[in-house]
């Protein structure tokens, strides 16, 4: 089943063909970074118009690029929410119109879902192409799952239900790769009506909110932070880059104390202990500095940026990154040890960052879990993550009707 993924709740807009939730076609992101750059921040009203020039090329791109026409698509799957209203709405009227002019089913699909399917994509791709000898694992259900980006912060219990290989049997592989559904099957998986000959079911996923944060996302943290500096943005590249030449037990923040359930992230006390150690002191003035620089300085490179960065400066993001990436690892591995379970995804944006991949490396040496991470592409946002999602939904036989509606706020579990 090719299933076309549209994408647009925040500042990317994106399209991807994906081939029966498991092999990517084609994986178009039209970013729009040098716009929001400016302000240090995601504006939506600029957002949403950049959404309305973008979208049309970008899906064209993504048809282009996978080598079909949009004719051949067998579904549309889009971004329903959460996300910035204005700019969710521009992705899902034209999937809505695309899909009606085509008269193909639709779908849609919870940005937070999409980014636990970027996970999956990832496995089936790498277990599909794998190097003779170097054997993939399979992640097992249910799983934990940590989504950590800009705008969330979350933990989830990830159920499966029904037979995860179903597809791939039902298609058949043609040397090892999964072909495009022919037509008849196609129908088959259309027509809730019509028998089912395969006795397995397809697979239906779940999922069980365990925490989320109470104020900012650790990505957000990290772009309020860069911010403060001006260090650029967004934020968490930046911070993860020098951090690397920083001292990351420099600055003690502590533990990150949470009253409840101990399974809930807060950053907002962290970012605040940071502007703390930075306001009314040489931090400040040196930040001021960077800050007209910055005006001036065309495209900085990173050496450019780190010969303006003092070694206090460099030390504290590098405090600050370090007591993030613990507390996320922490409660991560008490969500997996509490839910009994053997594999943990993480996924978002903040799933880039080094430090972040590299505690979770260790942490599952040292412990019976296993760590899925996707690859860097696909753990900030983009369309093939929806596809994927969209995927398993349509071939459950899900549709949306012409009631589907962008939500800013859209719970998953
Ligand atoms: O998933 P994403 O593309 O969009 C949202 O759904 O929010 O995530 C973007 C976020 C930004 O806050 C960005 O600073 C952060 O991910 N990010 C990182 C890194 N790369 C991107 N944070 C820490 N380290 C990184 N390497
Ligand atoms: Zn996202």
């Amino acid at each position: 089943m090719l299933v076309l993924g549209i994408e647009s709740s925040c500042d990317e807009t994106a399209a991807a063909v994906v081939v029966d939730g498991e092999r990517i076609l084609s994986n178009v992101v039209a970013s729009q970074v040098l716009t929001h750059a400016r302000y240090g921040g995601v504006v939506s009203e600029l957002a949403s118009r950049e959404h309305l020039r973008k979208i049309g090329p970008v899906v064209d791109a993504a048809c282009r690029e996978a080598g079909v026409s949009v004719n051949d698509v067998d579904a549309v799957a889009v971004t329903e929410g959460p996300g910035l209203i204005g700019s969710l709405l521009v992705g899902l009227v034209y999937a809505k119109a695309l899909a009606l002019s085509l008269e193909k089913p639709l779908v849609g699909v919870n940005h937070l879902e999409g980014h636990i399917h970027a996970v999956l994509l990832e496995n089936k791709m790498a277990r599909r192409t794998g190097k003779p000898g170097k054997q993939v694992e399979e992640p097992s259900f249910p799983n934990v799952t940590l989504v950590v980006s800009g705008g969330h912060t979350s933990l989830f219990r990830v159920e499966a239900e029904g037979d995860f290989g179903f597809w791939i049997l039902d298609f058949g592989l043609k040397n090892g790769i999964a072909s495009p559904s022919p037509k008849s099957k196609i129908e088959r998986v259309f027509n809730p009506k019509s028998k089912i000959q395969n006795p397995k079911s397809p697979c239906v996923f779940s999922y069980v909110r365990l925490g989320q944060t109470r104020d900012d996302a650790a990505g957000e943290a990290f772009d309020k932070v860069a911010k403060l500096l001006a260090l650029g943005y967004p934020g968490g590249p930046v911070i993860d880059q020098l951090s690397r030449f920083g001292n990351s037990r420099a600055v003690d923040f502590g533990h990150i104390k949470m009253k409840g359930n101990p399974l809930d992230f807060s950053f907002s006390g962290l970012k605040t202990a940071v502007l703390y150690r930075v306001r009314g002191t040489e931090l400040a003035r040196e930040a001021e500095e960077r800050r007209m620089w910055r005006q001036t300085a065309e495209h900085p490179t990173l050496d450019d940026l780190r010969g303006r960065c003092s070694q206090a400066t460099i030390d504290l993001i590098a405090s600050f990154q370090h007591a993030v990436v613990q507390d996320l690892v922490e409660r991560t591995l008490a969500a997996a040890d509490r839910e009994g379970v053997e594999s943990i995804f993480v996924s978002g944006g903040v799933a880039c960052n080094s430090l972040l991949r590299e505690r979770f490396a260790e942490a599952a040496g040292r412990s019976r879990q296993q760590v899925f991470f996707p690859s860097l592409g696909l753990s900030t946002d983009n369309a093939a993550m929806i596809a994927a999602a969209g995927f398993y939904k349509l071939a459950a036989g899900e549709r949306a009707d012409s009631n589907l509606t962008a939500h800013a706020s859209l719970p998953l579990g």
